[in-house]
């Protein structure tokens, strides 16, 4: 921190009475959107009173310059000290031009187009009087039944911790107090990810090797990335609510990892202290809340309550409420909100940026390089722009919404470009188009009742008749985004509604047939796999969709995007994660009937993670090690060549695994510990390099509580997937 914001926030801490620095320690929902369950009497108004008071220390929800200013001038004119208030709102993947929603953005393996994305995504929300997105959510995510695994970047802490990172980047440039860049919050601290059963909102109970090895590297990575702030969660973590949890927020986060920002709580997470059977009132939950390093409450109505009286009879010490509220006022000084507090309110700033074309044409590139193509048999793809005839199919094949994602901030309804759009403008009177059937929900954004799965079959002949008279049928199936997201936990993550008769159907009639998914999550594809050609994983990818999809399925772009979640091949099989343990009883036991196994399914993904296909095809060579013993102060560098032996020229993300054979603790049979993107022009070649060292292969013993490397040996393998690869020895001494 620089030391001219230091002397300025001690100053300003001096002169601020116990209620103005709690009330620097609440957030009020302002009610223009709503994005959790909020208590009656505040709904749908701005907290005037508490503004004018000057005990208001920030406001998440509200939107527009023109209402951002208005509660700023509410404040300022009204407050003692003039504190100006910070606004927040998930911004979580584009403000009003949509990205692909960040399980999508991560497929693309391509840190620089990511932290492109918030970066426009930051300028937009910025341009519109924020400060501050509740991004990037950085919750490993390994049961896709948890509907907000499409906010993350999938199942691996070390592709994680390197999309956390450039996403900070993104939204947070070098200079927080640029009127493009918005502070970022690294959420939930922490293992939100593992709630039991994939529901939302429920307990989680890991071990100390998982919470340490697979859920913290990502938020460490943030720290070190120098996030401004961290949301913790709901969740309770071993028999703490993380709200509540000291040894997370002060030891690990603001004491050993050194963190300097604040901890704002999520949604009335201290208030539901209450509901967990932790606290006995909401006083109670604001002390416990309090001491433990929650410096934020967020729509709970704890600190603003009972917070004071806390403080003065003994029960959380001052020096706690000083620490906190010096964390907050020093991000709002980063973000230059004290030298000009309306920086972030110019109209025109707003008018002009926010879905600019420049906007929109990143939005388009960022959508292309998070496709994957997951199967492409008998190259059906890429498809002709003449010559062929061909059938548009499918629930989503038209929509314009959809596509847009789940936390799509201020996108405006129905403003994608459509699947069917995209390939008209590519290929015109060529296309024709049938819907087949709904989706299979009812009442979309708010889905309430579990009355979801509608049985009209009426459409599908249609469909079939426009099949057969075509030469390859493109079908669009997949999610409503309102199928995933925040408080979208499924039991069934198959396809809703009459969507599989349809694609039985439309197989049926014709079996060209490309499958088009959009979803936010993975989905159990093994009937697809068996019955159809070829399938591309497109998630919801934002306001360019259509046009993305179409350059892909067209061949204007060849795709590269790589599962950074494995996809099962049926749901009982969840959790399902490429870095499982080996067990006692391995594949080494079978034909045996007793070794870990289902006897119904194969234990593995059906497309594995970082399984992802290209229109090109790509030669590996053998893996070369400078040596194949490598000291606990040296370093080992692996190298492999790869070729492009297709005719078109496309891009690669080479991956680097490790295996810890024996070790203290036992360690999984694979583990993501490099990759590089390259691209290579058709006949081309090039060696990739890589180097590890003793800290690649450390891991955290929940015994000794310690991280470190043991010597021993170790596999390392490269390859295009988790399950595509070389592998090779060495030995750490
Ligand atoms: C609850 C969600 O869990 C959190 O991620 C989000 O930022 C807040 N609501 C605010 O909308």
């Amino acid at each position: 921190m620089s030391t001219a914001i230091h002397k300025k926030v001690e100053v300003l801490l001096q002169q601020m009475t116990l209620k103005e620095k709690i009330g620097q320690m609440v957030q009020y929902n302002a009610s223009w959107d709503l994005t959790g369950p909020a208590p009656s009497e505040t709904s749908g108004a701005l907290p005037y009173k508490e503004l004018e008071e000057g005990v208001v220390g920030s406001l998440l929800n509200a939107i527009s310059v023109k209402d951002i200013r208005k509660a700023q001038q509410i404040t300022l004119e009204h407050h003692r000290l003039k504190i100006p208030l910070i606004f927040g709102y998930d911004v979580i993947h584009g403000y009003k031009t949509m990205f692909p929603i960040p399980l999508g953005e991560s497929a693309s393996w391509d840190l620089e187009a990511i932290e492109a994305s918030a970066r426009v995504a930051a300028t937009e929300a910025a341009a519109a009087g924020l400060n501050w997105t509740f991004a990037p959510m950085v919750d490993v995510g390994r049961d896709a039944r948890w509907g907000r695994v499409m906010e993350g970047a999938g199942e691996d802490p070390y592709l994680g911790s390197l999309v956390a990172a450039a996403r900070i980047r993104g939204f947070q440039g070098d200079d927080l107090s640029a009127t493009d860049t918005i502070a970022a919050c690294a959420k939930h601290f922490a293992a939100y990810g593992y709630a039991e059963g994939g529901r939302e909102y429920n307990s989680t109970d890991i071990s100390d090797n998982v919470l340490h090895n697979v859920v913290l590297p990502p938020f460490k990575a943030c720290v070190d990335a120098g996030v401004a702030t961290v949301m913790n969660g709901f969740n309770d973590l071993n028999g703490t609510p993380v709200t509540a949890s000291s040894y997370l927020q002060r030891d690990l986060l603001k004491g050993a990892w050194g963190f300097e920002g604040f901890v704002v709580s999520d949604w009335a997470s201290i208030a539901e202290l209450v509901m967990h059977g932790r606290a006995t009132d909401k006083a109670e939950a604001a002390v416990l809340a309090a001491n433990a390093g929650s410096d934020m409450d967020m729509e709970g109505y704890c600190y603003s309550e009972h917070l004071a009286e806390k403080v003065q009879v003994g029960e959380v010490d001052m020096a706690k409420i000083d620490d906190a509220v010096r964390r907050i006022l020093t991000v709002k000084y980063k973000l230059g909100l004290f030298d000009d507090p309306y920086k972030y309110c110019n109209e025109k700033r707003e008018q002009a940026l926010l879905l600019s074309d420049e906007h929109l044409a990143i939005a388009r590139d960022v959508a292309r390089k998070s496709i994957v193509l997951l199967k492409n048999e008998g190259d059906i793809l890429p498809l002709k722009k003449s010559g062929q005839k061909i059938a548009v199919i499918g629930p989503l094949a038209a929509c314009k919404d959809v596509p847009l994602g789940s936390w799509r901030a201020q996108a405006i309804t129905d403003s994608a470009v459509s699947l069917w759009e995209g390939i008209q403008t590519l290929v015109g009177e060529n296309a024709k188009h049938a819907k087949g059937c709904d989706l299979g929900i009812g009442n979309r954004a708010f889905i309430l009742e579990l009355t979801i799965n509608e049985d009209d079959v009426s459409k599908i002949p249609e469909a079939v008749e426009l099949a057969k008279n075509s030469d390859v049928v493109v079908l669009a199936v997949g999610e409503d985004c309102w199928q995933s997201g925040e408080a979208r936990s499924r039991v069934d993550i198959g396809f809703a509604g009459v969507q599989q008769q349809l694609m039985e159907a439309v197989v049926a009639a014709n079996p060209n047939v490309v499958l088009v998914l959009m979803n936010g999550r993975p989905m159990p594809l093994a009937w697809a796999d068996a019955y159809i050609p070829a399938i591309v994983e497109t998630w919801h990818l934002g306001s360019e969709a259509g046009n993305a999809i179409a350059d892909v399925l067209f061949g204007d772009y060849n795709p590269s995007g790589k599962l950074p979640m494995s996809f099962p091949r049926h749901q009982g099989q969840i959790p399902l994660y490429y870095s499982r343990k080996q067990t006692g009883r391995g594949e080494s036991v079978a034909p045996s009937v007793f070794w870990s196994h289902y006897i119904d399914e194969q234990n593995d993904a059906l497309y594995p993670f970082g399984h992802g296909l290209s229109y090109t095809t790509f030669e590996y060579g053998d893996i070369q090690l400078n040596t194949s013993e490598m000291s606990m102060e040296g370093s080992l560098k692996a190298s492999i060549t790869i070729k492009n032996t297709g005719e078109r020229a496309g891009k690669e993300v080479v991956q680097l695994y490790i295996r810890d054979l024996i070790a203290s603790e036992t360690r999984p049979i694979k583990e993501l510990k490099g990759f590089q993107l390259i691209k290579l022009d058709a006949g081309a070649s090039e060696t990739v390099h890589f180097e590890l060292t003793a800290k690649d292969l450390a891991f955290y013993n929940s015994m000794t509580k310690t991280w470190g490397a043991e010597a021993g040996k170790f596999e390392l393998f490269i390859g295009s997937s988790s399950r595509e690869v070389q592998m090779v020895g060495f030995e750490l001494r």
